[in-house]
């Protein structure tokens, strides 16, 4: 029997329902009637701790196969479907691909028969019939891969929808954690910003507290509401800087949008009052704290330049872990790895 979805949520804000409709939505697919195509990587949410080391410990022995080429997905065509603007996932993805021997194709909104009216569910049909063995796609709507796993019999990559999740960037990130810090179980980690809009967020949260971290959202309260601590288990919320940055091993920075602001309580002249991350508000870290951030990183916005380039910023070397960790995510998707 499918499982009864909607709670009782009579105490609930309208902001807070907000927080938390894409994990409803998520679950109405998540029941034994229905199974995405094989290989492909929707979410972390319903990934079991199993299935998350497995990405990582792929993503290590990728590294090796990075340095020493490969042929292992020769003759496979992976399609980058990208709704929305990126640099990180879709290059990553991209030479990830070529660096497995696979052909790429990108499709960006702008550039294709999206632009006159083509529906979502038609372009995969469309891909799938110009034989693209794989999609990884970005959309700006949370589900929508969930809606075109339903009709395309391909394995598809979440490369971010909407507000809801970016599976690969919460795997490289945790990546990137595990090569300065020798365990995720127990590890602190606060992410600072617009949790309330953040599919990175949301994606960290999942992955950290399915493998034992200890995770903290920090950001005023119409960005981080009391309802998101239940996300996950042991998930705190804090509206303080100082709080939040306190007792960290990683403290890691969304990206703001000044867009976002209108209407809001908080303005983002008092965003940036309150939570850029300064080397001075860094000193009430520990001296062995590490800054991440998912990019694209706004300088003198989320954090100063120099907080940017320090060397505990371990920013740039995320985006290096991109190519592991996606390298492992095409494998597996395509039944290589
Ligand atoms: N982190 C991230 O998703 O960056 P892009 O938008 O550049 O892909």
């Amino acid at each position: 029997m499918p499982r009864k979805i909607v709670a009782k949520r009579k105490s609930v804000s309208t902001g807070d329902r907000l927080l938390l409709a894409s994990r409803d939505r998520v679950k109405t697919v998540d029941c034994p009637a229905w199974q995405p195509p094989r290989g492909s990587l929707l979410g972390i949410e319903f990934l079991t701790e199993k299935q998350i080391v497995e990405y990582l410990d792929l993503a290590r022995r990728m590294e090796s196969v990075l340095r020493r080429g490969s042929t292992l997905l020769k003759g496979k065509r992976v399609v980058l479907l990208f709704y929305e603007a990126s640099t990180r996932t879709r290059v990553s993805f991209e030479l990830a691909a070529k660096a497995l021997g696979a052909t790429t194709t990108i499709i960006t909104a702008s550039a294709s028969s999206i632009e006159k009216g083509e529906s979502l569910i038609d372009t995969g049909y469309t891909l799938r019939a110009l034989g693209g063995d794989l999609i990884v796609m970005r959309h700006p709507s949370s589900g929508a891969h969930w809606t075109l796993a339903r009709h395309l019999n391909l394995p598809l990559v979440n490369a971010g929808d909407g507000m809801h999740e970016h599976p690969s960037q919460a795997l490289l990130d945790a990546f990137t954690m595990l090569k300065h810090k020798r365990m995720l179980r127990g590890l602190r980690v606060t992410i600072i910003g617009d949790v309330f809009h953040s599919r990175v967020a949301r994606s960290n949260t999942f992955l950290l507290s399915k493998l034992g971290g200890e995770v903290t959202l920090c950001g005023p309260p119409d960005m981080v509401p009391d309802a998101a601590a239940k996300l996950a288990d042991g998930v705190r919320v804090v509206h303080s800087l100082q709080e939040g940055i306190t007792g960290a091993d990683v403290v890691m920075l969304l990206r703001i949008q000044k867009e976002r602001f209108v209407g809001r309580r908080t303005s983002f002249e008092q965003y940036v009052a309150d939570y850029q991350m300064t080397a001075e508000r860094l000193q009430g870290a520990k001296p062995d704290t590490i800054v991440m951030h998912p990019g694209p990183i706004i300088r003198g916005v989320e954090l100063t330049a120099e907080v940017a380039d320090m060397p505990r910023s371990v920013i740039r070397e995320q985006v290096h872990s991109g190519i592991p960790i996606r390298m492992g995510i095409l494998a597996r998707a395509l039944g290589k790895a």
